[in-house]
């Protein structure tokens, strides 16, 4: 697997850098260690057990859901699962076809492709990955102009695993290439803890079951948070020299961060107040937003709204976004409040 690494690197996390080798060493192996999302995991466990007994490959699998979900995670244990290679490549960065091409022609059978962001694979990509993905076959051309010819290639049966922060944001013709598409959902408060405790062991670094239900209430219903926040608290809890973390010190530290009750950060209330103080409650069209903050519609969309929307704070509308009465009350404004 690691001869397509220096070529193609993997994103695995927004964060990147010291933050995601952390991560990647808190990730689950198994089914076993993976907290919550029980429906999925329900027939992912099925749909690989078919597979398996009949000797076929897997039908490729589209996991789709906002960052932090385990959509990765997801893909290393279906891969393990199998008794497969893993090989992963993100959707921007496959920017040619040739290098689409020579992945899948190294593949062995039953191997699992995993193309993280693959909404944003380039389209002349896209279009290889549908004969492969459908007939598991390749074409080529060789040579240019008038001499030019297509040879087809025959690829092993194996696996294609797509990510997508929305699945909404892929193609009609590759989104239907996917025979299994599940959609990761918000974690409970309580999932999340049990998450907590656990990475608190794993850490060296127990947290007391008050904290644990105060960092996971505040996690946003995300795993990445949850574990980002828990390392953070870990931090102000070995220099404030306690063995255990506690309600106090997982308080304080979360106050320090900025992270509020609800788990929302500056750039949530950024938003928020955007809507209420500069459009009046809105409606206000994301683009607007965005420009207003500094900030992309595609990250406010993908990172930010979906928390947002699912905790009753903004509404999509026809003509743009609208702050609910929970935004108002959140953050302590009456809801005539005009901003002036
Ligand atoms: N269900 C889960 N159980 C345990 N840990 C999880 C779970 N989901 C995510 N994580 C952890 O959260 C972090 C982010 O998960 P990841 O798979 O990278 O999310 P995504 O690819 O959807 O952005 C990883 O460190 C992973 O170990
Ligand atoms: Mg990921």
């Amino acid at each position: 697997m690691e001869e397509f690494e220096p070529r193609i690197v993997s994103q695995e996390n927004e964060t990147g850098g010291m933050e995601s080798v952390v991560e990647r060493a808190m990730r689950p192996k198994g089914f076993n260690s993976f907290v919550g999302q029980t429906k999925i995991i329900d027939n992912l466990k099925l749909f690989i057990k078919a597979a398996v007994q009949r000797k076929e490959s897997l039908d490729h699998t589209l996991f789709s859901g906002p960052p932090g979900l385990g959509k990765t995670t997801l893909a290393h244990i279906v891969a393990a699962e199998l008794g497969s290679n893993l090989y992963t490549v993100s959707g921007p960065a496959l920017d040619k076809k040739g290098d689409l091409a020579s992945i899948l022609t190294n593949l062995q059978p039953f191997d699992v492709l995993f193309i993280d962001e693959i909404h944003r694979c380039p389209i002349s990509v896209e279009e290889v990955l549908y004969s492969a993905m459908e007939d598991y076959k390749l074409d080529i051309v060789l040579g240019q102009g008038p001499g030019a010819r297509t040879v087809q290639i025959d690829l092993p049966p194996f696996t294609l695993v797509g990510a997508t922060t929305r699945a909404g944001l892929l193609s009609r013709p590759l989104r239907d290439r996917f025979g299994i598409r599940l959609n990761l959902e918000f974690y409970t408060p309580k999932e999340l803890k049990s998450l907590v405790v656990d990475g608190g062991h794993r850490l060296g670094m127990p947290v007391a079951d008050a904290a644990a239900e105060e960092l996971s209430s505040r996690s946003r219903g995300t795993p990445r948070i949850a574990l980002r926040l828990l390392r953070r608290v870990r931090d102000f809890a070995e220099v404030a020299g306690l063995k255990k973390i506690n309600l106090e010190i997982t308080r304080n530290a979360l106050e320090r961060l900025g992270v509020d009750e609800r788990g929302l950060d500056t750039m949530d209330k950024r938003v928020l107040l955007t809507i209420i103080k500069h459009f009046d409650g809105g409606p206000v069209g994301i683009d607007t937003i965005a420009s207003s903050i500094g900030e992309e519609s595609q990250t406010i969309e993908d990172v930010y709204e979906p928390f947002l929307l699912q905790e009753g704070f903004i509404q999509r509308t026809p003509k743009g976004r609208v702050a609910c009465r929970g935004a108002y009350e959140h953050l302590g404004l009456d809801q005539n409040y005009s901003g002036n």
